[in-house]
């Protein structure tokens, strides 16, 4: 299974989701990121973690396609108006989705909304 978590940021996400689900689950998880100064404290999460299947792409997500097919493709706070455009882009999706994470209830898993 291969995640992509478009506009990840300092990897948080990745954080909050290993809290759920082992990580090893996923063969591959991208978190792409526009913004080197993010890039490089989730480099350093990865690092701190020991997170051997986390790559930290810095790059715009509207031109971001993993080698291999996707499962799961995420966006939580990100490229709201660009998502669609993301999504389409990435033609070896597996299975799409798009999250974000509802605030009023921080403290449970993340809720979809789309
Ligand atoms: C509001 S932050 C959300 C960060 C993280 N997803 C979270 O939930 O904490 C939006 C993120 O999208 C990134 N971003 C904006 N445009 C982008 C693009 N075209 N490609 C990749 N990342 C982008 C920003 O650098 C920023 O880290």
């Amino acid at each position: 299974m291969t995640w992509v978590d478009m506009g990840g940021g300092t990897a948080e996400n990745v954080d909050m989701m290993s809290q759920y689900i082992d990580l090893s689950a996923f063969d591959k998880i991208y978190v792409v990121d526009i913004c080197s100064a993010l890039c490089e404290v989730a480099r350093e999460k990865v690092k701190k973690r020991g997170w051997y299947n986390v790559e930290i792409v810095e790059g715009d997500a509207c031109t971001f396609a993993p080698e291999e097919p996707a499962t799961l493709i995420t966006f939580s706070y990100s490229l709201t108006s660009k998502k669609n455009k993301v999504a389409r882009s990435i033609h070896n999706v597996v299975l799409g989705s798009c999250c974000m994470y509802s605030m009023e209830n921080f403290s449970s898993p993340a809720t979809a909304v789309y």
